[in-house]
This record gives structure tokens, C-alpha cells and sequence, in this order.
């Protein structure tokens, strides 16, 4: 894509966007041009009508090894108060339709934490995570002991944030991190994150933003309040014309026809 100088996109499959991280000199290092140009691929594929699911992968070696250093270094206090250092990441945890972290390699810091956003991981056998802010003098600035915290549990995210240590694939899986590891035989993690998003775009994409927006009740809120919102969204779908066509092509045997809306 000509319009981008750090990232690439795609649309490998039907209703399926894809976005590489593409410094892999830097080995994705999360820089603020980087940044921006992530958010806005991602948030025109979120309006564009023919897109059902996005996928966001690095490199081989790095998904992203985190904030880019040698861009923060110098910064003061000021600088990163005033100018809202990395605020604009959160955009990310904001947008309607689903988007897959396909993790190979490094996702340390910032990296282990857009992945962390995104709403569902896949690592290949080489993805290695962790918070390792500690050892140059930081914590993690990006949500990663908010939503580490919420994911793995306090134990386990004071662990990795106050020592710095990594995880590698089949401990993040463990531990719930991560939905699975995506074994060889299966072809690449990319590959098994654009088919995962490809059946997802091949449902309602109202009844998928209502599933998100449920399962995010729950990620932020109480379970009470969770439960509330649940209920609300369910009743609400049925305003849908998606709601009729999805039971009435059960009812008749036949597949659904999606309207979208
Ligand atoms: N920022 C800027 N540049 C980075 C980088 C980063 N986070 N991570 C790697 N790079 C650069 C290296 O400087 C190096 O560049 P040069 O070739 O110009 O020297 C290049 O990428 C390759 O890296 P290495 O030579 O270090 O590769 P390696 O295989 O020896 O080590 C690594 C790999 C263990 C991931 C190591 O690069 C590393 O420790 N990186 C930093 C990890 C880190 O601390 N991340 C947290 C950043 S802070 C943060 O993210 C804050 C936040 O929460 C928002």
C-alpha cells in the first residue's frame, strides 16, 4: 500500500483486512508514525463495508519489540504529559469489528501489549511475550498491567512486570493469554488468524459487534453491570433483520443470508 511507509495491507480473503508491521529492521518497533498509520488502516478497514474481521501480525522474528526506544529516550516529563504520549494506542481497544493479533516472535512491551488489545491472540510456537519496561528504568505505559492483571491474574503480571522475564508461547496459552498455539501443520499463525477472521466475517457483523461489545462487559465491568448489558444487547438484536432471516433459515433448514443490519 503506497499510502503507508510502516505498515503493509491486504485483503487476503473474503470480507478479511490484514496489517503487517513492517520495520522489521527495528524489529517492529512501535514508533509514533508507526502508530498512526496503524490506526488509520485500522480504523478505514472498521468503515469499509467489505470487511468482516482484522488481522494485525509482524515479522518472523517480532510481532513488535515494544515502544521505540530510542524515540522515548529523550523525552521529559513535559513532553510525554503535554503531548499525551501514546494515548492514541487505546484507539485500538475502541474500534466495532474484531481484530486477531497473530503473534510470531517478540511481542515484548508495547508490543505485548497491542496484542493484549486486540480481541483475540493466536501465537505460532515462536511467540515470546512479556513487560520487560522494568529493566530500562519503566513500567509498562500501554495497559499492559491493566489488562495482564485482568487476563493472567495478579501474581503472574507482578511477576512479569517487576522482574521483566518473558513467556514464551505455550506458558501464555497456559495461562490463558493467548488462545492457542497454532501448531506447523496448521500453515503459519497468519494464515490460521485470516481463516479464524474469515468465519467471522461470514456471520452478522451486527450480531459479531453486539458479541464484542457483550464480551467487553465483561473484560471492563462488574459482573452484575456485565449481565445488565449482556441481556440488553441480546434483546436489542432482536430489532435486527439479521435476528429474522438467522432463526427463520434455522427453522427452514437452509443458510442464513446476511443483511448486516
Ligand atoms: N525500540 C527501538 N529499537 C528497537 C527496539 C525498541 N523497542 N527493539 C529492538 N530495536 C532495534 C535494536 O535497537 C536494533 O537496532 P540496530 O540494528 O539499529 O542496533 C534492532 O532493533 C534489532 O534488535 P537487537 O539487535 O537488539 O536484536 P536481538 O535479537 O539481539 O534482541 C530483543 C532482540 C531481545 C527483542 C531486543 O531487541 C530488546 O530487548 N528490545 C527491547 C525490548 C524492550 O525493552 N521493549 C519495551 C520497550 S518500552 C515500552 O514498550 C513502553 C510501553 O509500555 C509503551
Amino acid at each position: 500500500d503506497t499510502q503507508y511507509e510502516f505498515i503493509l495491507t491486504d485483503k487476503p480473503a473474503d470480507g478479511v483486512a490484514l496489517i503487517t508491521l513492517n520495520r522489521p529492521k527495528a524489529l517492529n518497533a512501535l514508533s509514533s508514525p508507526l502508530f498512526k498509520e496503524l490506526n488509520a488502516a485500522l480504523a478505514r478497514f472498521d468503515e469499509d463495508d467489505t470487511v468482516g474481521a482484522m488481522v494485525i501480525t509482524g515479522s518472523e522474528r517480532a510481532f513488535a519489540a515494544g515502544a521505540d526506544i530510542k524515540e522515548m529516550k529523550d523525552k521529559t516529563y513535559a513532553d510525554v504529559y503535554s503531548n499525551k504520549f501514546i494515548e492514541n494506542w487505546g484507539e485500538i481497544a475502541r474500534l466495532r469489528k474484531p481484530v486477531i493479533a497473530a503473534v510470531s516472535g517478540y511481542a515484548l512491551g508495547g508490543g505485548c501489549e497491542l496484542a493484549l488489545m486486540c480481541d483475540i491472540i493466536l501465537a505460532s510456537p515462536t511467540a515470546t511475550f512479556g513487560q520487560p519496561e522494568i529493566s530500562i528504568g519503566v513500567i509498562p505505559g500501554g495497559g499492559g498491567t491493566q489488562r495482564l492483571a485482568r487476563v493472567i491474574g495478579k501474581s503472574r503480571t507482578m511477576e512479569l512486570t517487576l522482574t521483566g522475564r518473558n513467556v514464551s508461547a505455550d506458558e501464555a496459552a497456559a495461562w490463558g493469554m493467548v488462545s492457542r498455539v497454532v501448531p506447523p501443520e496448521e500453515g503459519t499463525v497468519v494464515e490460521a488468524a485470516v481463516k479464524l477472521a474469515g468465519t467471522i466475517a461470514s456471520k452478522s457483523r451486527i450480531a459479531v459487534q453486539a458479541g464484542k461489545d457483550a464480551v467487553n462487559a465483561a473484560y471492563e465491568g462488574t459482573l452484575a453491570e456485565g449481565l445488565v448489558t449482556e441481556r440488553r444487547i441480546f434483546h436489542g438484536l432482536f430489532a435486527t433483520q439479521d435476528q429474522k432471516e438467522g432463526m427463520a433459515a434455522f427453522a427452514e433448514k437452509r443458510k442464513p443470508v446476511w443483511k448486516h443490519q
